[in-house]
């Protein structure tokens, strides 16, 4: 499993050969000038939540790569009722898909779209696949719900965000990695607006005192699991 880091909260997620983008939010990202969404591969589209700074690029990518948009209900019966396939989940479902096995969690957040329209709950996303496993945390606060994820699950990394005013912080993203039992995580939704703008060295020192590893990737930088 290969993870790219499109800035914000924008992965891109490679399983065997398919390509899985999440929350593509780039056109638009200064930081992410380098970034073409022309030339993303995208096989599914995997959306948390209805906000801009999530969904902004996925209809012209979906129409685009042909690539299938995987949410909750009201988020893919809105790209449905634009012509892009999709696949329609709700909280605590899991499905297999052709590159590996996906359960739509819980996230503590809002999901409307950007003209104000209803965008379903916000969630997040535990992908599954080649024997690798990780938790995409979407936009979230801290809850109790996490404590679900290691009942059932190992995760290999968990995706965080960190920015803290729109989501959980770093302080509350380290009590999140030992809910969900996991040490490894990457940091993300964090430096894209002034609001969540985050001393990077700061944060990883606070992780390392907490004995856990929070990596930071460059925006197109990638990890192999
Ligand atoms: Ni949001
Ligand atoms: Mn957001």
């Amino acid at each position: 499993m290969k993870i790219t880091f499109y800035g914000h909260a924008s992965l891109g997620i490679e399983i065997s050969d398919i390509n899985i983008l999440v929350d593509p939010f780039i056109s638009a990202n200064e930081k992410a000038s380098h970034i073409d969404i022309n030339t993303l591969k995208a096989d599914y589209i995997l959306l948390t939540h209805a906000h801009q700074d999530h969904i902004l690029d996925a209809e012209a990518i979906a129409k685009r790569a042909g690539a299938k948009i995987v949410s909750n209900y009201e988020i893919v019966t809105h790209y449905g009722n634009l012509g892009i396939e999709g696949h329609p989940m709700n909280h605590g479902g899991n499905w297999n898909f052709d590159f590996g096995r996906v359960k739509y969690v819980n996230a503590i957040h809002t999901s409307s779209f950007p003209d104000g329209s209803y965008g379903g709950q916000p969630g997040g996303f535990i992908i599954e696949g080649e024997h690798k496993t990780i938790y995409i945390a979407g936009d979230t606060a801290l809850t109790m719900d996490m404590k679900l994820i290691p009942m059932q699950t190992k995760l290999d990394l968990a995706i965080l965000p960190i920015g803290d005013n729109f989501t959980m912080g770093v302080d509350d993203a380290i009590i999140a990695a030992d809910m969900i039992e996991c040490d490894k995580v990457l940091g993300y939704h964090f430096d894209t607006f002034g609001y969540i703008e985050i001393d990077h060295e700061a944060a990883k020192k606070k992780f390392y005192d907490a004995n856990k590893d929070l990596m930071l990737l460059g925006i197109g930088d990638s990890i192999d699991l």
